[in-house]
Order: structure tokens, then sequence, then C-alpha cells
């Protein structure tokens, strides 16, 4: 990865993540996680501030050694233990069985593999453990889809390799998840393309 890859591009995502429009569905997303939990793409730790109490550590999976300096501050004032743990979501360093949930925000529109990313949360979950997800992805409407069509490759070569047309919910039950709720929705102040949004939690079997 090329000088844009690694220095910019997480500043451009530690920035358009922290935008103010996106805290309550932070909030949603991480209301009822709790126990041991895994983050897939933590990113710069825009959901530290939202861990419900009864979170007791989370362990967060990162690639970005930038966005997980952009993390410090949040990370020092979290209420829970977190530690980085996993560099890459498709091949997990933790065992079998592992966490009580995990928590995924805008990351898989951008892991290259995604359904191996999927497979591997199921794995480290334990039986019944919930996934709890706030992704864009393929939008409900043609129209919108195929600007998401036309936009992808750039967005591909800008923004780190996030694609805008994957559809979350069916990967999610491809992957063995089944959908406890799920809310799709376009983001408010996003344009559509860029934000057709499903909120929910999945369960692993
Ligand atoms: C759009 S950002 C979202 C960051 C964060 N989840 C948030 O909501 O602010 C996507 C994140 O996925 C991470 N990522 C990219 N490839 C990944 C992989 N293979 N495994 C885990 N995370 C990955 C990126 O480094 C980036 O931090």
């Amino acid at each position: 990865m090329g000088f844009y890859g690694e220095q910019v591009v997480p500043r451009i995502i530690d920035k358009a993540c922290g935008a103010k429009s996106a805290v309550p569905l932070r909030r949603r997303v991480c209301a009822g996680l709790a126990g041991d939990v895994v983050e897939l793409g933590f990113g710069s730790g825009h959901n530290v501030p939202f861990y419900p109490a009864a979170v007791t550590r989370v362990t967060a999976v990162e690639p970005s050694d930038v966005g997980w300096k952009l993390a410090a501050e949040r990370v020092e004032a979290a209420t829970v233990p977190v530690q980085r743990a996993g560099l890459d979501g498709q091949s997990l360093p933790f065992a079998d069985d592992s966490f009580d949930a995990a928590l995924s925000t805008w990351t898989l529109c951008t892991i290259p593999d995604v359904g191996a990313a999927l497979q591997e949360v199921r794995r480290v979950l334990r039986p019944g453990g919930t996934l709890h997800f706030l992704e864009h992805g393929l939008a409900p409407d043609e129209q919108v889809r195929r600007w998401q069509r036309r936009l992808e490759p750039v967005q591909y070569r800008l923004a780190g390799g996030c694609r805008f047309t994957r559809p979350i919910v069916n990967l999610l039950t491809a992957a063995g998840f089944s959908i406890a709720e799920v809310d799709v929705f376009y983001e408010q102040g996003v344009p559509k393309f860029a934000g057709a949004d499903s909120l929910g939690a999945a369960v692993s079997a």
C-alpha cells in the first residue's frame, strides 16, 4: 500500500466517520452489546463512547496503524479495556467461541473477502452470540443502484477499497447468520448512493 492508502485514507476516514450525524446511529448499533466484544474494522475508535456499561472488554481488529493511533484519545477515555489484537477480519487470531458479541460499522464495504470475514466472525462468536452491524450497501431502489454501479470504481480507488454495492443482509444470511432485527434506510445528510444503510443485529447459530 502506498503513501495515500497508508497515511491519507485513514485520516479521511477519521474525519468522515467522525460526523456528528452518525452519533445517533452509533448509539443505536451499540445498544445491547454486552460481555466480551470483538470490533471489526475499529478505525479510529468512533464507537468507543457508545459501548454500553455491560461490555466488559473490547478487542479491536484494525489493519491501519494510523487509524489505531488516531483512536488513542478515545481508547484512553474508554470505560472498558480496549486492545488491538487483530489486523485482518478475514483471518482472526482468536479461538472458536471466544466472544459474546461482535460489532461492525461501515466496514463490510471494505474487507476484500467479506464472506470469509463473516465466517470468521461466526467462528469466534459463541453460539447465540450477536453481530451488531451498521453498514452502507446496495440501495433498495434501482435508480440509486445505477449510480452506485457508476461511482463504485472511483470510490474503490479513493476510499481504500470501499464498495457501494454489497448486499449486506444477503451477505450475512449467506454466511449463516440469522437476522434478529434490521432497519434499512437512507442516511440523512449523505447522498443516497453512499448512505443506503442497514442497521441491526444478526445471530450466529
Ligand atoms: C470506513 S472505515 C470504518 C471505521 C469504523 N468502523 C467506524 O465506524 O468509524 C472501514 C475500516 O475497515 C478497516 N479495514 C479495511 N480492511 C480490513 C480488513 N481486512 N479487516 C478489518 N478491517 C479492515 C479500515 O482500515 C477502516 O478502518
